[in-house]
């Protein structure tokens, strides 16, 4: 835990969710809205707080995450790099809906220097569910905020710590929905200690420069799609994507990223035409295989990650 004595100020910023989620019938956790609470709302009554501790609550957005997007990811990283940058702040804590927190983890992740932690929560039930999970995520977010040498994007859910390069929603309603795949959880926290099981994520930022600071609006970020090798595939989708004028596919592959050859066609077209296009695969897990694809892999992004990095690839590295 953090120095005893040391005031530690911890910032959460809250962006909607199911932790921020009620329901007209207490106790139903199948009909709620999410983004209903207020982060600093949230944060009353949790469990045994350090006494140094101090908690600065900021809502950023009041959303449920299928409707995040560069807009908001643009604002939250602002206020993020805004807390980060002063001294007296450890850390910084989102509170956020599930289906969505691993793009924003991946976007944060590839455009801030976090050498502070920034941990990201999030809960399956309710506020207003009888036994909601929210109060834990947010007070074990916390710990892991106040750990020391805590640095990276991370994710907290159910006990786990996840890093943002790895975390992904597996499942639609157990309250462990997440999984960091093959890599491994970062580690576990239990009655607010973390017990870490791999090294911090270095706090490397792929995508940085002029054209990321000075982004204005969510109108600078390239049409980037995600289409789905199945049988059957066609390619239509593409020649309309095409016509509409995408810049970057991602294709979500079968097994090892294979494409089915009528859209990989298609494919081929769109990148003879200038439209980027990167391969990944519709499996929750494992690797793609690079061998005897013409399209180039998507370096181990699922589809989500992928089109997020892709459209950060042609921000910051292409003519524009
Ligand atoms: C959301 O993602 O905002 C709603 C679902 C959830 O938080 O579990």
């Amino acid at each position: 835990m953090a120095e005893p004595n040391k005031a530690h100020k911890v910032v959460v910023l809250g962006t909607g969710g199911t932790i921020a989620g009620t329901s007209a019938q207490p106790g139903d956790d199948r009909h709620y809205r999410a983004g209903q609470i207020g982060v600093d709302q949230l944060l009353q009554h949790l469990p045994k707080l350090p006494a140094n501790l101090v908690l600065v609550a900021e809502q950023v957005a009041q959303v449920d995450s299928k409707d995040m997007g560069p807009a908001l990811w643009w604002q939250l990283r602002r206020r993020v790099a805004h807390w980060l940058a002063q001294a007296d702040v450890v850390g910084v804590v989102i509170t956020h809906g599930t289906d969505t927190l691993e793009e924003t983890a991946y976007f944060l992740y590839a455009t801030l220097p976090a050498a502070k932690p920034v941990v990201l929560t999030c809960a399956m039930r309710p506020a207003t569910s009888l036994a909601p999970d929210g109060p834990q995520n947010l007070r074990d977010a916390i710990s892991v905020a106040l750990h020391p040498g805590a640095q990276g994007v991370l994710a907290v859910c159910a006990g786990t710590l996840h890093g943002a390069l790895d975390v992904q929603k597996l499942h639609t309603s157990r309250l462990d929905a997440f999984s960091s795949g093959d890599a491994g959880v970062l580690g576990k926290i239990r009655s607010h200690r973390l017990f870490l099981i791999r090294n911090w994520p270095q706090a490397s930022v792929k995508y940085s420069g002029s054209a990321i600071e000075n982004i204005a609006s969510d109108a600078d970020w390239p049409p980037v799609d995600i289409v789905t090798s199945h049988a059957g595939a066609d390619g239509l989708v593409v020649d309309a994507l095409l016509a509409q004028g995408v810049r970057g596919i991602v294709v979500a592959g079968t097994g090892s990223g294979t494409v089915h050859h009528a859209l990989e066609a298609a494919l081929l077209r769109a990148q003879a035409a200038g439209v980027v296009v990167w391969r990944s695969t519709r499996c929750a897990l494992g690797p793609v295989s690079p061998a005897a694809q013409r399209l180039p892999d998507a370096q181990g992004l699922s589809p989500v990650k992928a089109r997020i990095a892709l459209a950060l690839e042609l921000l910051t590295c292409s003519p524009r």
